[in-house]
């Protein structure tokens, strides 16, 4: 049995689909489970990461597990997947903390790989770039004018579909080696410029991107995002538009099959950009 946590989110959600595709028992943990909306066949139980008591049910007869991040609060998983005999814990993390200056997030990543190395469970860690489902984000502003406003236009990254991350973390969990970590991106280094006319020719709609000054696109973000957050991925930003990201081949590696390019990931969002028009303005950086 492999238990799935995180499993209503970007990646996790996909994770699910992947491993009931692949024939494998999934039992999903989720904080509510009347709103989860799991697909048929897998075990949809109710578990709140951060409420240790919730857990012990929830890792019973479960050989492998997939860990949500949840920053400082995964102490109770792991004391709770020891006593149950689990074999294996991949863990969701972050390429930040490969960074020379992992930054805020960076270190919060750093400090779940440290306690799920330290519970002496075999483990691997995935180590996804910047999220494609991050570009969600933009929905609103496309939808109302087509002008897509920050800063850094010029950064290059190369953002990661979550079907990508959900089938490494699907191989990790099928084929366990501990101790290996898999960092992977997406197939392209793209600038934001680039990212929002790919949207705009895949969808067929106005779109282009407009420089702001960063002190502006920080004091919308941190109605958000904690400060330090807010930070980090402008400083990441501003490091993207002087020295280029890597692309990595992790992904065609460990599947067989390349990467989804990022027009390839818009197509498969059509409906969250065209609702744009309806949609709230948010910032969409997942996980933070
Ligand atoms: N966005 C990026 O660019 C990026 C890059 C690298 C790494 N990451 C990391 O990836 C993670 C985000 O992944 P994602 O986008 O797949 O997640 P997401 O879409 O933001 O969803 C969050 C998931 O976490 C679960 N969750 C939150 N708190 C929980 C708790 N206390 N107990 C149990 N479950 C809890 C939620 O489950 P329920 O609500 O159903 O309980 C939900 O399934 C973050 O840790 C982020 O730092 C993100």
């Amino acid at each position: 049995m492999i238990l799935v946590t995180g499993a209503t989110g970007n990646v996790g959600r996909n994770l699910v689909r992947e491993l009931l595709d692949a024939g494998e028992a999934v039992r999903a943990l989720t904080r509510d489970p009347a709103a989860a909306a799991l697909p048929e066949g897998v075990e949809t139980v109710p578990g709140d990461l951060a409420r240790p008591e919730t857990l012990p049910a929830a890792l019973r007869g479960v050989d492998r597990a997939f860990l949500f991040p949840v920053h400082g609060a995964l102490d109770g998983f792991l004391t709770a997947a020891k006593e149950a005999g689990t074999a294996h814990i991949v863990l969701l993390s972050s390429d930040s903390v490969t960074f020379p200056e992992p930054g805020w997030i960076g270190e919060k990543h750093l400090a779940c790989e440290r306690a799920v190395a330290d519970s002496g469970i075999p483990h691997s860690f995935v180590r996804p770039s910047i999220f494609m489902a991050n570009d969600l984000g933009w929905a609103h502003q496309l939808g109302h004018g087509g002008i897509v406003r920050g800063a850094y236009g010029r950064a290059a990254m190369a953002p990661v579909d979550e079907r990508d991350i959900a089938a490494v973390a699907a191989y990790a969990l099928r084929a366990p080696r501990p101790g290996a970590t898999y960092e992977l991106t997406g197939p392209q280094a793209l600038t934001q410029i680039e990212r929002v006319r790919i949207i705009g020719e895949t969808l067929g709609l106005p779109a282009r991107f407009e420089e702001v000054p960063r002190a502006d696109v920080r004091a919308k973000l941190i109605g958000h995002l904690p400060p330090p957050a807010a930070d980090f991925l402008l400083d990441q930003l501003a490091a993207a538009e002087q020295t280029p990201v890597p692309v990595l081949p992790t992904v065609e590696q460990v599947t067989g099959r390349p990467a989804h390019t990022y027009a390839e990931w818009v197509a498969h969002h059509a409906a969250d950009f065209g609702g744009g028009q309806r949609s709230a303005p948010r910032v969409h950086f997942s996980g933070v």
